[in-house]
């Protein structure tokens, strides 16, 4: 444990390495708690650098040093120096020379899952972003670009399956022993964040893929033995994404194996290493009667992701940390725009914006707020955030709305020519939009580096003597994270005007005449736009499609937002329209709340959803997205200050009773027309009825109770079914619930994913008097502080998807997670760090709430020896 402040890591410090690696040799002798590793690396001086040190400083923890020779001869004690993060050689040679290390480390002990460590008895390796220092003494940056080749050996027992990087060149026993080994070698050069290994005794599915240019590639999919019959979904994403980038970015898959294997103990969703993606087995294992519909798109969406990292992320790496969005925004980008095309476009689209609503933008207008590219971090680790991927995808989106979609491609192939085999920086990127178009993306830069949500407010007046539709757009953002006075940012917004009969407008901007793309460019703090020949008042629909990730408000009425939520030709707007309007009054409804007034309804709402649900044209998951009410965390993220989550809950439960009960007999008729006996198929368009249905569900029992449901959890074939009943049951205190959720783990016991959603519905459950039983669950069998999918299910779920028991007022819920997150702060920091960022909206609550919060905080903080990650995220949590 270090107790010396951590100090932060700056952009602008970044200089190229003096030394630079070109071939890694591993040699690993995988044991439980000794495993041997010995590398040698060919190194040579930097050419970019003029002047390299004569001393060569590389990164390692964790593992014991048992061995060093240069060009062959052992180094004495006194020519090198090792401290708890590195080894220094002092006197290294001018020209080419070979490094040889041997280190001993402990996967069993390793329960932060960086580095290497055990998954139920196999071997596995978790290298970004700093993990493989936890594996050999090495360059572990990005910007360090070497070929491996790595020979693993293990007892055959064991181990019967040895996989590292690239393409297998050669296998076998070692004779004489009760072991065997297998050497991998990586034609690609790669920064170290991008090796994996794994051994253990797994099953696989196989499968082929033919390139368009005829290669045969194989795929294998490696799972725990008995799981074989749960790949097939997983394995079709896979072709699916493979022929969808051959298709939509003209990019090949390079190797001849591509391997994913499935483990149960894994911080992330995913890692994209060369050839061999490793998985948390939630991502990839799916069988109608284990996974819902949303896990089957969640598993559709995460392998095309790594699958395209291969291009965006492996093949052009980033030159250093704080250029991460360069591959993962680039690669959400690329896998929302696989899922809109495997599935429905608006669907997605509304999708994920829920997402950047939920999970973004509390963090921008928060105290973790960073730009997409932060200048300085603490912990890397603690960068894989909501800005970074999700903001990060919108800022790709922004450039191809500004240049248009075949500027952007090709801007996307004059990136792949130029930087193919290179460390890259956004700017690098961004230089290719710029190239390919024609346009200066100047202004736009500050997308990266500017943080915090901009708000835009716009304000629409029509002149009927001229025929001129006025719209006024200002900007704002307003400040954060050390940034105090913003410059105005370059933003699209796709806009449209509909007349009264619903019919598009065309768009003439005095002056410029016809745009040629329905989208205006802000670039200063207020503007004015004039439309031209328009010959009545129009309805502007503002910022279709989302085209710019902003906070928006207007002068449209409630007539106008009820008028694009039935006639607006863009979908995208005609559920944003419905979030706006039912937003509105909800805030109305929750002061009511708070001053115990009778809480008010809306006729003109349940009008709009009635037509909604009568209207056979639309598909059924989007009007369940439009049933969806904006949640209670979006409603106190609305509120902003001086929250108080049980008047939200109580505003929100009554509004919705309200609903249910006007549109009864129509619930009622929909939700047995959805019901069929057809097979599960996880198609889009089956899984949007499912959605529909058991929305539908949901509204129904805030009237009838429990029956319905409990029928449905009961006679369900799937899981998704199952779930959707279960999901109603768990929010009713009745017997009912009590029986189901026993009833589902009593069936589910020995399945640790389904075990995983019994735990989440523990946890969501909104009763305060409760929080004791949901606490207790830590101790249960089925809990496990060193298993991240357990502590994310009951702590993770309680702290952000349990608002009334999380922000008990007594500090109980509080002091869960603080206890939780001390406890686990030891055995794996990351994990940690990420779940007390939970506190993050601590300052948002009415002041009685936030007193406890912080006093949880700061227990946390003072705890001593707590790991930088945690330390970082908690201290700035109380800035
Ligand atoms: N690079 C992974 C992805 O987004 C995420 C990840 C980061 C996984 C760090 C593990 C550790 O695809
Ligand atoms: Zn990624």
């Amino acid at each position: 444990m270090k107790t010396d402040t951590p100090r932060p890591i700056h952009l602008k410090d970044y200089r190229p390495t003096d030394y630079l690696i070109d071939e890694v040799h591993l040699d690993v002798k995988l044991v439980p708690q000794q495993t041997r590793v010995k590398s040698v690396l060919a190194i040579r001086p930097n050419p970019a650098v003029s002047d390299p040190a004569s001393s060569l400083t590389l990164d390692g923890e964790q593992m014991e040093l048992t061995g060093l020779a240069l060009d062959g001869q052992p180094l004495a004690r006194g020519d090198y120096t090792v401290d708890d993060k590195s080894l220094t050689i002092d006197n290294v040679p001018s020209g080419p020379f070979t490094l040889e290390i041997e280190t001993t480390c402990d996967p069993d002990a390793n329960t932060s899952l960086s580095g290497l460590y055990r998954s139920s008895g196999n071997y596995c390796t978790q290298c970004e972003a700093e993990g493989f220092r936890r594996i050999t003494y090495y360059l572990d940056r990005p910007d360090v670009l070497a070929r491996f080749t790595t020979r693993i050996e293990a007892r055959r027992s064991d181990a019967p399956v040895l996989l590292s990087n690239g393409n297998l060149v050669a296998s076998g026993p070692v004779e004489g022993t009760e072991r065997h080994f297998a050497i991998w070698e990586d034609p690609f050069p790669k920064p170290s964040y991008l090796f994996a290994l794994v051994g253990g005794d797994l099953a696989d599915v196989d499968d082929v893929f033919t390139t368009a240019s005829g290669r045969e590639v194989t795929l294998r999919i490696y799972v725990e033995h008995g799981k074989e019959d749960r790949c097939d979904y997983a394995m079709d994403a896979l072709k699916r994404s493979m022929r969808w980038d051959e298709e939509v970015f003209g990019r090949e898959y390079d190797l001849d194996i591509f391997m994913i294997v499935a483990v149960s103990d894994f911080n992330m969703g995913a890692m994209e290493n060369k050839g061999l993606n490793i998985f948390n087995d939630k991502y990839i294992l799916a069988r109608p009667d284990t996974a819902t519909d949303a896990d089957y798109s969640n598993i559709e969406g995460i392998i095309a992701h790594e699958y395209f990292h291969n291009w965006t992320g492996n093949r052009i790496t980033c030159r250093d940390w704080f250029q991460l969005c360069l591959k993962e925004g680039l690669t959400v980008f690329r896998d929302q725009e696989f899922s809109s095309d495997m599935r429905s476009r608006p669907v997605k689209r509304i999708g994920d914006v829920k997402l950047l609503r939920s999970h973004q933008f509390p963090e921008d207008g928060g105290p973790l707020s960073h730009p997409v590219r932060p200048n300085a971090y603490i912990e890397i680790n603690n960068f894989y955030t909501a800005t970074v991927y999700e903001k990060g995808a919108e800022v790709v989106r922004m450039m191809q709305t500004l240049i248009g979609p075949e500027a952007f491609r090709k801007a996307m192939d004059l990136y792949f020519e130029r930087h193919d085999g290179e460390a890259a920086t956004v700017e690098d990127f961004v230089t290719c939009m710029e190239d390919a178009s024609g346009r200066s993306l100047d202004q736009f830069m500050l997308w990266y580096t500017q943080a915090g949500t901009p708000e835009l407010a716009v304000a629409g007046k029509f002149r009927r003597s001229e025929r001129v539709f006025e719209l006024t757009v200002t900007q704002m953002t307003p400040p954060s994270g050390g940034q105090r006075k913003k410059q105005p940012l370059h933003i699209p917004l796709e806009i449209g005007l509909i007349d009264a009969d619903g019919e598009a407008l065309p768009l003439k901007l005095d002056g410029h005449g016809a745009l040629e793309r329905p989208v205006l460019e802000i670039t200063e703090e207020e503007q004015t736009f004039h439309f031209t020949d328009v010959p009545d008042k129009p309805v502007p629909s503002l910022n279709r499609g989302f085209s710019c990730p902003v906070k928006l408000t207007s002068n449209l009425s409630d007539d106008d937002l009820l008028f694009l939520m039935s006639r607006d030709q863009d979908p995208f707007n005609r559920w944003e329209a419905c979030q706006t309007y039912a937003g509105k009054k909800l805030l109305q409804c929750v002061e009511d709340a708070s001053k115990n007034q009778t809480l008010r309804t809306d006729e003109q709402l349940a009008e709009a959803l009635d037509a909604c649900l009568a209207d056979t044209a639309l598909e059924p998951a989007f009007v369940a997205l439009m049933l969806n009410l904006p949640s209670e965390n979006d409603l106190a993220a609305r509120i902003g200050t001086n929250v108080d989550p049980w008047a939200i809950h109580t505003a929100r439960s009554n509004l919705m009773a309200y609903l249910a009960g006007v549109l009864h007999d129509r619930l009622i008729g929909l939700y047995d027309r959805l019901t069929d006996n057809d097979p599960y198929s996880p198609a889009a368009a089956d899984a949007g009825r499912r959605a529909l249905r058991n929305t539908v569900l949901d509204l129904l029992s805030r009237i009838d109770g429990p029956d319905v449901a409990s029928r449905q959890f009961k006679n369900a074939s799937n899981m998704t079914d199952q779930m959707g009943a279960l999901n109603v049951l768990g929010t009713i205190d009745a017997p009912e619930r009590t029986d189901a959720l026993n009833a589902f783990y009593d069936a589910n016991k020995a399945d640790h994913l389904l075990v995983d959603k019994w735990l989440a519905l523990n946890a969501m459950a909104p009763f305060p008097d409760k929080i004791a039983e949901i606490r207790a669950l830590t101790d249960h069998a089925a809990f496990s502080l060193k298993t991240p999918n357990k502590v994310r299910a009951l702590v993770g779920t309680f702290s952000i998807a349990n608002p009334v028991c999380f922000n008990h007022e007594d500090g109980s819920g509080y002091r869960f997670l603080a206890d939780t997150v001390l406890a686990l702060d030891s055995l794996n920091p990351q994990v940690a760090a990420r779940l007390s960022s939970a506190f993050k909206n601590w300052r948002m609550m009415e002041p009685g709430r936030s007193a406890l919060a912080k006093a949880e905080i700061e227990r946390i903080k003072s705890r001593k020896g707590l790991s930088r990650d945690t330390l970082e995220i908690v201290t700035k949590t109380l800035q």
